[in-house]
């Protein structure tokens, strides 16, 4: 067994050895720490890197992950991915993966807007970057996940005050972060193992378990710069969105943001 690197209490938990690990008190970015040490890191995937803070994050988009400070999990993990096919599930399963830990642990009714942003009663608790990347002829994951644990509402920046929140600030309740991360890990590994094996149904029925959107919801989605009004549909068996816009006509998306519901 191993244990994870502890500034706080709430992350002594032991980690099996299966779990190849490294864990730091500070790191600008895991995912970014992936990146830049890929040569040394690539012999011990699947890997999984986190630290106790992230000072500089990445989000989806080109976008920031605000640091929260103490309280969150900043987590990336390094897999092999051997089946190509379908890689746009993977995603999906991240996102299940993390609601299925979550829901475990807490018993919270945790939601997933799509792709994989971790929703608890409507506002953003935690979110999933992956960046996929060939190195020496494998195709490798990096699936970088950060989560509001437990974090204090005075914790978040103004920026987004009114849109993000915690699993302490819903539940009332202080949650054991290295068990989370230990769940978060073995839901990632059991959904990316039931990938590799082609089972990809499996997965969107768990996913759709946790997906917000109901077919006939009213969406506004951002793509490309533009704002597309519309009406989800499903959720495909490649993982993309389905609209059916204005005119009836319908479209799929394999990436953007949905922003408002209205
Ligand atoms: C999003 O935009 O919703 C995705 C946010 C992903 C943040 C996590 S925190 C751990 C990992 N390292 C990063 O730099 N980003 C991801």
């Amino acid at each position: 067994m191993k244990k994870l690197y502890l500034t706080s209490p709430d992350r002594e938990y032991p980690i099996p050895d299966f779990i190849n690990m490294k864990d730091m008190p500070a790191c600008i970015s895991t995912n970014e720490y992936i990146n830049e040490n890929l040569d040394s890191l690539s012999g011990d995937i699947p890997l999984l890197v986190s630290a106790d803070i992230q000072t500089g994050g990445k989000g989806r988009d080109g976008r920031k992950w605000i640091p929260v400070g103490e309280g969150g999990i900043y987590m990336s993990y390094l897999l092999n991915i051997n089946n190509r096919e379908n890689i746009g599930l993977l995603s999906l399963a991240a996102g299940t993966a993390v609601a299925e830990a979550i829901a475990g642990k807490t018993g919270l009714n945790v939601q997933l807007k799509w792709p994989n942003d971790i929703e608890l009663s409507g506002l953003k608790a935690g979110g999933i970057l992956i960046e996929n990347k060939l190195f020496n002829k494998s195709m490798l994951a990096v699936i970088g996940i950060g989560l509001n644990v437990n974090v204090g509402q005075q914790q978040l920046r103004e920026d987004i005050l009114k849109t993000a929140t915690s699993l302490s600030m819903i539940s009332g309740r202080q949650a054991n972060m290295g068990e989370l991360i230990l769940r978060i890990s073995e839901y990632l590994l059991y959904f990316t193992g039931i990938m590799e094996n082609g089972l990809y149904e499996n997965i969107l029925e768990r996913y759709l378990l946790y997906l917000k959107h109901k077919p006939g919801d009213e969406i506004s989605f951002h793509h490309s710069g533009e704002t597309i009004n519309g009406k989800f549909k499903k959720i495909n068996d490649k993982g993309a969105l389905v609209l059916k816009l204005k005119d009836g006509k319908e479209e799929t998306f394999f990436s953007g943001e949905i922003h408002t519901i209205v």
